[in-house]
C-alpha cells in the first residue's frame, strides 16, 4: 500500500514537471498573432478549427484572421506582395508549396529558414522527401505544409447524370459526344468560373492532351511551351470552351460548383476543395449526393498542390507565429483541418479514419499515381509566371487562337525564366 502510495506521488510529480514548461510557455505568448490566407467566409471552417485550437492552447494571444477573398489566392496574393514590399509583413501567411514560394518570395530573401523546427518537431520524418524537397533549398526549409489537395478532379451529381442518361465521361471524346445533348436540353455540360478556373480547367486539358511527363518537362525547360504538342492542347481546350457557361468570367468557383450541385451542368472540374466546400458546407455525403472521377483521360495522374504557411522575415509577434506553425505541423493539427477542407494530410501518419470516402480515395491515389505540379496554384511556377498567364489565358478565351497563344505563352516563360 505505502509503496504504490509512492509510485502514485512520483508518476504525479512526473506528469507535473513535465506540464509546467508547456502550461507556463502557453502563459507567456501573449500579444498578438496575424494569420494572412484567401480562406474566407465558405473557406473558412477549417482554419477556423485550426484558429480554435490555438486559442485553447494560446488563451492569451489575440489571433487576427486576417483574409482576402478570392479562390487560389488571386486577390490576396496581390495584397501580401504590397504588405511584404512596404515592409508590413503578417506574422505568417499562406503560400503554396512549390514555386510560388521558392521562385518568389525565398528568391527575394523574404523568408525565415524553419529547418529547426522540422529537427525539433521530428518533422524530416513526418512529411514525405518529396514534399520537403519542394519547400527547401540547399540554405534551408522555408514553409509548413498544412495539406495536399488534387486539382484534377471532375464533380458531378450521380442522380442528376441518372436522370439525364448521362455517363461520366472518361476521357474527352467522350465529353465531346454528349456534351451537345446536354446543351440542347438546356444543361450546361462543364460549369465554369472566373479566369483562374479556365487556367484550372486548362492545366487539367493540357495533362490529358500531353501527359505527366512533358507536363513536368515543360516547367524544367525541357520542352517548349510553343511545341506542336503545346498547340494541340490549345485546340483541344478551345474545342471544350464552347460546353461552358456564359457567364463563367462573373463566376466564384463555388457559384460554378452550386451550378452543378442545382442541376444547371452536369460536370465542374475543380481541386478538391470541392469537396470540402459540398461536403463541409453543404453537407452533401460523399459517393452519394455527390461523385467524383479523375477529370478525362487523367486517371493515373495526381494533380498535386500543398498549402503551407511560412514565417516571413521580420514578423512582428515571431514567437506566436513559431507556436502557430507547430500547430500546423502536428498529427492533431492536421487531422483537425484537413477532413473540413477536402484534403488530405501531408504527412505520413494521418489517421485516415477520420476521413471521408473522397478524402481515403484522393490519399490512395495520391500514394500510387504520378505526380503533376499544379500551375494555377503555384507548385509548377513563380509568381511572374503566373501572374501573367491570367492575361495569355484571357487572349485566349477571347481569340481562340491556338497558335498565337502557345507564342505568348512562350514569351511569357521567358520572361519569367521558367526551367532557367
Ligand atoms: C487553392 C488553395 C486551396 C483553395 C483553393 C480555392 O489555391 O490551395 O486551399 O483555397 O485555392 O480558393
Amino acid at each position: 500500500m505505502k509503496q504504490s502510495l509512492i509510485k502514485l506521488c512520483l508518476v504525479f510529480a512526473a506528469v507535473v514537471l513535465l506540464a509546467v514548461p508547456q502550461v507556463s510557455q502557453a502563459k507567456e505568448l501573449k500579444g498578438d498573432l496575424e494569420i494572412f490566407s484567401w480562406w474566407a467566409g465558405d473557406e473558412g471552417p477549417a482554419l477556423q478549427a485550426l484558429i480554435g485550437l490555438y486559442k485553447g492552447q494560446y488563451p492569451n494571444v489575440n489571433v487576427i484572421d486576417a483574409t482576402v477573398t478570392g479562390g487560389s489566392g488571386v486577390n490576396a496574393r496581390a495584397v501580401l506582395k504590397t504588405r511584404m514590399l512596404g515592409g508590413e509583413p503578417p506574422d505568417s501567411f499562406q503560400v503554396h508549396a512549390g514555386q510560388e514560394l521558392i521562385g518568389t518570395w525565398v528568391k527575394s530573401d523574404r523568408m525565415e529558414d524553419l529547418t529547426f523546427l522540422f529537427k525539433e518537431e521530428g518533422w524530416m520524418d513526418a512529411f514525405p522527401k518529396g514534399l520537403i524537397k519542394l519547400i527547401g533549398t540547399d540554405k534551408g526549409i522555408w514553409s509548413v505544409p498544412v495539406n495536399v489537395h488534387r486539382s484534377n478532379v471532375m464533380w458531378y451529381i450521380p442522380a442528376n447524370l441518372k436522370k439525364w442518361g448521362v455517363e461520366v465521361p472518361k476521357n474527352w471524346n467522350d465529353f465531346l459526344k454528349i456534351a451537345p445533348k446536354l446543351q440542347k436540353e438546356g444543361i450546361v455540360p462543364l460549369a465554369m468560373g472566373q479566369n483562374w478556373t479556365a487556367t484550372h480547367l486548362w492545366e487539367s486539358v493540357v495533362i490529358a492532351s500531353i501527359g505527366a511527363e512533358k507536363w513536368n518537362d515543360l516547367w524544367s525547360g525541357k520542352m517548349k511551351f510553343n511545341s506542336p504538342e503545346m498547340i494541340k492542347a490549345w485546340e483541344l481546350f478551345g474545342k471544350i470552351l464552347p460546353y461552358t457557361n456564359k457567364d463563367a468570367a462573373s463566376l466564384s468557383w463555388q457559384q460554378a460548383t452550386d451550378m452543378v450541385i442545382d442541376g444547371r451542368a452536369a460536370f465542374n472540374i475543380m481541386g478538391d476543395w470541392a469537396a470540402g466546400y459540398m461536403s463541409t458546407t453543404k453537407k452533401m455525403v460523399p459517393g452519394k449526393d455527390f461523385g467524383w472521377i479523375a477529370s478525362p483521360d487523367t486517371e493515373g495522374v495526381f494533380i498535386f498542390l500543398a498549402d503551407s504557411f511560412g514565417l516571413p522575415k521580420g514578423a512582428p509577434n515571431r514567437d506566436n507565429a513559431i507556436a502557430w506553425l507547430k500547430l500546423l505541423g502536428s498529427k492533431k493539427g492536421s487531422d483537425t483541418f484537413n477532413p473540413l477542407k477536402g484534403s488530405i494530410s501531408a504527412r505520413v501518419d494521418t489517421d485516415l479514419s477520420k476521413y471521408n470516402v473522397y478524402l481515403q480515395s484522393a490519399a490512395k491515389d495520391f500514394a500510387k499515381d504520378a505526380v503533376a505540379a499544379s500551375l494555377i496554384h503555384g507548385a509548377a511556377a513563380n509568381e511572374t509566371f503566373v501572374g501573367s498567364f491570367a492575361q495569355v489565358m484571357e487572349m485566349f478565351l477571347k481569340t481562340k487562337n491556338a497558335k498565337a497563344t502557345a507564342m505568348a505563352c512562350q514569351q511569357l516563360a521567358d520572361k519569367a525564366k521558367i526551367g532557367q
